[in-house]
Parts: C-alpha cells; structure tokens; sequence
C-alpha cells in the first residue's frame, strides 16, 4: 500500500505513455514545469511523431513571443523520447498512461508497470472513458491507480479531472490533485463511472450536432455557427470532433452506451462511416471538414434582395427591432403577404413548428420564421432562420439575402423543434441535470469542469438557470413530442425545480 504522503514538488520524474495527441501534450506541459519526462512510444516511427508535435507546439509559443528560444530548447531537453517501457519507468515517480483506447491493452500495461516500476510510483491512466477500476484490477497495489484526464490541447486547457476507484488511496489523489495545481490547472475529483464529468456531457452532444447534420437540419458550418454565436462556445461541435480526433469521440460514445444504455449515446451512422473512410479529423487531414485542401468556399452568390417583406408581427413584438432594420435597409414592410410579396416573416417558436404560423398566414411557400438568441457577453445575438420543409427554395434565398444586407448574424434550420440552438443545448443542459440527479457531481463542479475542459463561457447548469427550467422542459417536450426518442424527455429533476422554480446555480454570477 502506498502510505507515505508524496508532495506535488516530490514528483521530479515522470513517464508518459503513448505520445499522440494527448500524450504529446501532457508530456509538454509535464517538461514545461521543470520536470524530467521519460517520453515513452511502442516504435521509433512513432516516437519521431510525438516529438515532432512537441516541437511544434512549443515552436508555436517562441513565434508568439510567448516562449524564448533558450527556454524552448531547455524544455525539449528535459523530453527523454525512448521506445522502451521498462527502461523508461524503472525511475519515474509518476506514470501517465495516453495509449490508445482498448480495455485489454491498458490492462496488460498496467500489470507490466506493476513490475516495471518503483513501488512508490504513483499509476495514472488518461483514459478518456474507460474504467480505471477495471485497469487498476491488474495490479497488485492498486491504491495508487487513479485516472488523470486532460483535455485536448493539453497545455491550454484548464481543467483535470481526478478520478478515484473505491480502491485508491486518498494519498495517490491528493498528490494527484496537487501535481495538478502545480502544473496550473484546475483538479476536479470524480469517482469512476463512464465519461466521467466531460465526456459524459460532451459526447452526447458532439453526436447529437451529427445527427442534425446528417439528417439535413441545417450545414455543418450553421451547425458550428449556432454553438460559437448562439451559445459562445469557443469551437462548434463538428470542429471540436475534428479537433478530439473522430475514431476517440466513437471510442468514447461505445462504452458510454455500453453503461448507460438508451438512445443519446447510440452514435450517428455518419460517425462510424468516417471512421471507416479513416477520415479522423485534423490529425488525419479530414473529418467534418478538409484540413489539406484550401477552402473553396467562394462566396456564393446571394439571391437578389426582395422590394417588399410582409411581416407578421406577434403580441410579444418579437420581431418589432427586425421591421425597423428591414425599413431602414430602405426595404418596404407590410403587414398583410401579397401573391407578389415573395417573402413572409413569422416570429419561430423553438416549442412549435413554423409551419402552423405559415399555414395562418396564408402563402406558406412563402414563409420564413425567424427566431432570436440573444448571445449575452455584449456579443451580436444569434438570428434562426426557419424553413418549413414546404418554403420555396427560393423564398430560402431571399430570407439568405435580406439577412445579409442588414447585418444579422443568421443561421439556418429545418421546422424542427428547438432548432439548431436550443436542440443542441437545451438536450445537454438535461444530461447535466440528470449527473446532478444522480448524485454524480455537483451542480458548481459540473459547471466549472465544462468551462475550464472545453472553454465554456458559463457551465450547462449557470446557462439552464438563464434560458429558465419552465422554457426548457418546454422545447424538451416539444423535440421528444416530435422525434419520440426518450432521450430528449426531460429528466425529474429538472421538471421539478421548473414546477418550483428553483434555479441549480442559485449564488452564481449571473
Ligand atoms: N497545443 C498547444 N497550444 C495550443 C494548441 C495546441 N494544440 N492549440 C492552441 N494552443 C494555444 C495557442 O498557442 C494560444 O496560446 P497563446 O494564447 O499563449 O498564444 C492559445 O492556445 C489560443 O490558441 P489560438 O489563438 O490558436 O486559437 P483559439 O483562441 O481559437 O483557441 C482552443 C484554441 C484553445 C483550442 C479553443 O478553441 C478551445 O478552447 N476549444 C475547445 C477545446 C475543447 O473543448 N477541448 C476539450 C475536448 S474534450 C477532451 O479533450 C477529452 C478527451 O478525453 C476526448
């Protein structure tokens, strides 16, 4: 058993295992806090890669100014890169394990460590979802195995997760949590389950923008827009699975499903299919989007402007401020659609379909809805434009080119329910409150891992209390009404605090 209390500071060497995305980042960030790193990969192919990273990333810091070239050379320095794992261990007082994501190869390893190692070593695997209970199993000691999980890029982003098995001692997650700080991130303790914090939340997610762009709701770019406008998020979802590597977000969602079951982790058919192609995303050179090819998005031509734009307005005056900028854009706006008007204007609803206020006006080949998102931060706000499936293609256009000519920042969706937007966020706000529900993790560490892990600007919970409980059971019942999938149904918890309207952040900054 490992009973001596080990400080952050007594932690001089470390070894990490497997130097791809993740593993090149910890070692990085590891040497770049004056610490030897015993960098370890399975071949010299491999290993002349997961430098050849390194020194990119940190030759990105000196070209910023950020890093001065001696500097860079002194952390190169201490980055031992050796293709053996016995040799590379035999001192380390911490071992990061980042190989890739099968059960079988991570247990053995461990077992390999368990020899290979100094008794005081402290284990820790990076595993994205796996279970650190069942990888510790293969050890003889394995109250010093813990999960130590950074998110991609490593040296930026602020948050790592500890994770405990009912057999780790508090010391190995002490020290753990303590290394964290020291490196300057921030340590979330979790016990063992699926996803853990992050990928619990994130995944479902990332899959569900899949689902939307497979099934046509709207492009991958408007998909990505909704996510950085709509909700200030710093990458959209189909970037982010770029970004995490796609055949890791599949990995992930396999073993989410396997514990959790149900329909919100069943990944979309277009995942698997270009994890077929090997279409990865950045690393590979493709995935959502062509990472070799110069963009060939040459600016479309726009439809021409319509003359005339009935508007209809509501009691809520939901679309007063858009009649004034139409006006002012020297467009004439009437209130009652004309055979020739070509352009009809409802205020969308993301709880109904704009189809029943297209039918009411009358021309529904006509209509357009349009839907608002305040961004908050000071940041222009998010304009849906809402296409019932039976709007003309080019009543489409025209809509595409008003909203250029006054400026809104638009995306646009199919007449589903919750659009791009509140689909997206409002399905992920109900998986935070279902990890609440279970007594996972609190309401201000799940918020906290999901701004420090993925640059959120305020965590699910902080922007569920201001979008309102009541409005999102609303859209929720609304998507599962439509869809029927019983992922979407919102979760006890959070139909209570709607009935009693009690906030989950109640005391954080609003
Ligand atoms: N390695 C090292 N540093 C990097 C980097 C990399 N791969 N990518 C970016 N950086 C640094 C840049 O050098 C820059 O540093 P500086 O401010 O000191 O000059 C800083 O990060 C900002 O970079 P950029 O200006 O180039 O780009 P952005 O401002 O757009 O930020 C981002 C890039 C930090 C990646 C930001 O878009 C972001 O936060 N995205 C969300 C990422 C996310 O959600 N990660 C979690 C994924 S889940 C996961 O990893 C878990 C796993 O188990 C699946």
């Amino acid at each position: 058993m490992t009973s001596n209390v080990t400080q952050p500071g007594d932690i001089r060497e470390v070894a990490v295992i497997g130097l791809g995305l993740m593993g090149s980042g910890i070692a990085e960030l590891i040497a770049r806090s004056g610490r030897s790193v015993d960098a370890i990969e399975i071949n010299q192919g491999f290993l002349d890669q997961g430098m050849a990273r390194v020194r990119a990333s940190l030759d990105r810091a000196v070209s910023r100014g950020r890093l001065t070239d001696t500097a860079r050379d002194e952390i190169l320095a201490r980055i031992r890169p050796i293709d053996d794992v016995a040799t590379g261990v035999a001192g380390a007082d911490l071992v990061i394990e980042a190989i890739p994501e099968r059960i079988e190869l991570k247990k053995t390893l461990f077992a390999q460590l368990d020899e290979a190692c100094r008794a005081d070593a402290i284990l820790a695997t990076n595993t994205s979802s796996l279970s650190v209970t069942e990888i510790a199993g293969g050890t003889r000691d394995p109250a010093r195995v813990a999960g130590l999980h950074f998110f991609n890029p490593a040296p930026v982003m602020k948050l790592v997760e500890v994770i405990t098995t009912v057999l780790t001692s508090p010391e190995t997650a002490g020290t753990l949590a303590g290394l964290s700080r020291d490196l300057g991130k921030t340590p979330v303790a979790v016990t063992d389950r699926a996803g853990f914090i992050v990928n619990a939340l994130l995944l479902p997610y990332l899959n569900h923008a899949v689902h939307l762009l497979e099934t046509a709701q709207a492009t991958r770019e408007d998909i990505d827009k909704a996510a950085t406008a709509g909700l200030g998020l710093p990458m959209g979802p189909l970037t982010l699975l770029d970004l995490i590597g796609l055949d890791t977000c599949l990995a992930v969602l396999e073993t989410l499903a396997d514990e959790f079951g149900g329909t919100r982790y069943v990944h979309a058919p277009l995942l698997r299919k270009l994890c077929d192609a090997r279409l990865f995303g950045r690393k590979s050179g493709r995935g959502f989007y062509d990472y070799q090819r110069k963009s060939t998005a040459a600016d479309h031509e726009l439809a021409p402007v319509p003359a005339e734009v009935a508007l209809i307005r509501d009691r809520d005056g939901r679309l007063d401020e858009l009649a004034s900028q139409i006006t002012a854009a020297g467009i004439s706006v009437v209130s009652q659609p004309a055979d020739e008007t070509g352009l009809v204007i409802v205020a969308a609803d993301p709880r109904h379909r704009v189809l029943d206020a297209a039918l009411a006006a009358g021309h529904p080949a006509d209509v357009v809805g349009v839907h608002f998102v305040e961004a908050g931060n000071g940041k222009p706000g998010l304009a849906e434009l809402v296409l019932p499936d039976v709007t003309a293609a080019a009543t489409a256009g025209r809509a595409a080119a008003l909203a250029a000519r006054i400026g809104l920042n638009a995306v646009t969706s199919r007449d589903r329910p919750g659009f791009l937007l509140e689909a997206l966020a409002y399905a992920q706000f109900n998986d935070a409150v279902r990890m609440f529900q279970d007594g996972y993790a609190s309401p201000a560490d799940i918020d906290t891992a999901m701004m420090l892990g993925c640059g959120y600007p305020r965590g699910p919970l902080q922007m569920l209390d201001e979008a309102g409980a009541a409005n999102v059971v609303s859209v929720l019942d609304a998507m599962h009404a439509a869809t029927g999938d019983p992922a979407f149904t919102p979760v006890p918890l959070l139909a209570e605090y709607a009935t009693a309207g009690t906030r989950f952040r109640a005391g954080a900054e609003g």
